[in-house]
């Protein structure tokens, strides 16, 4: 009977020592199989003399069902932790946080343009586009322009390239955004031309320039905004008016002076520097230029194709690169173009 009871331990500790299902099945072979040891055991009772058989017997049985109950156990213990495998590794974990898109935001510079935009727009001015690589004719000639001007030279202007090499005739970066004052005054002439009074023009083109210019506050990719307003009796004085009302919305204080200091350009005459100095704050006192403006130049009328003398108008560029710095605080104009996120973060 020692011999039984060495048997269910030997099994049990077997059973317990197995994690695999088929390893399981064929350790019951070595115990319940056909030569497993309590088969042998149950196959020698024949031999045993009558009386003893029935004890043995008994004996064996149990030893047989104590095997078999220890091996159900193992398989449904081996069972129930493979189901507990695969439920944790299929699980849905609803607590974790979702994925969230990362969240753009607009470059401190669009920011401004939009802002100038909607200035602009609640005075009645609409948004003008045109071309970025623009022709001669437009960037320069049809803003009286001369051929001799150095603006036009190569120090100071992109020109482009044919495929082999040789200079693209008549065409270049623009310079200015001004070239699509040109370009609208030409259209709307062509749409009102006729009429006895043609509606007014006024736009605001904001775009992409470009220079041969690069140092900390010099890029040779910048922006402007171009003003134009044309009518009867557009005067000056309309001008100055327009201008400091929006310095003082745009920068959120009438704490500014403004200030129109006579200046030089080929499409505007008279024209004017405009100036601005803060009354208060980091820049307080300090004249600092923002726009080029001034009349239409009535050539410049005249080659769209408007009467001047019985239109007029008037015409400004803003550097929208610095009003943003001015704005914000941002010294280095650079800092706009590097791409740089711990910068442009500060604006999202
Ligand atoms: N286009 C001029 C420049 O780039 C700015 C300007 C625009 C001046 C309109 C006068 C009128 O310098």
């Amino acid at each position: 009977m020692d011999n039984l009871d060495q048997i269910v331990s030997e099994a049990r500790a077997a059973f317990a020592a197995i994690s695999d299902p088929d390893a399981l099945e064929q350790a019951k072979a070595r115990f319940l199989g056909k030569s497993g040891q309590i088969t042998e055991l149950l196959k020698g009772l024949g031999k045993l003399p009558p009386e003893e058989k029935k004890t043995a017997g008994a004996a064996i049985n149990v030893a047989k069902t104590a095997v078999e109950n220890a091996l159900n156990k193992r398989r449904e213990a081996i069972r129930k932790a493979a189901l507990e495998a695969r439920l944790a590794e299929e699980a849905l974990d609803v607590t974790l946080p979702g994925r969230a898109e990362a969240g753009g935001g607009l470059h401190p510079v669009t920011r401004t343009l939009e802002r100038i935009e909607s200035l602009f727009a609640s005075i009645g001015f609409e948004v003008a586009d045109g071309p970025e690589i623009e022709e001669d004719f437009h960037n320069f000639t049809a803003l009286n322009t001369p051929e001799d001007h150095p603006a036009r030279s190569m120090h100071d202007t992109f020109y482009l390239q044919n495929p082999d090499g040789s200079l693209a005739d008549k065409v270049l970066l623009r310079t200015h955004t001004s070239p699509i004052q040109a370009r609208y005054m030409q259209a709307h002439v062509a749409k009102y031309g006729r009429l006895e009074k043609m509606p007014e023009i006024r736009i605001i083109a904001p775009g992409r320039v470009y220079r041969v210019d690069s140092d900390a506050t010099h890029s040779p990719m910048f922006h402007q905004v171009e003003g134009l307003w044309v009518g009867e009796n557009v005067s000056f004085a309309d001008l100055k008016g327009v201008i400091a009302d929006f310095l003082k919305s745009f920068f959120e204080t009438d704490d500014l002076t403004v200030r129109f200091r006579p200046s030089f350009f080929p499409f505007t005459e008279p024209s004017a520097e405009i100036d601005v100095a803060f009354m208060s704050g980091a820049l307080k006192g300090r004249w600092l230029e923002i726009a080029g403006c001034g009349m239409v130049h009535p050539n410049v009328l005249q080659i769209a194709g408007i009467d001047p003398e019985k239109y007029t108008g008037f015409a400004f560029g803003f550097g929208p690169d610095r009003l943003t710095m001015l704005r914000y605080g941002v010294n280095d104009l650079r800092l706009f173009f590097e791409g740089d996120l711990r910068f442009l973060r500060q604006f999202a």
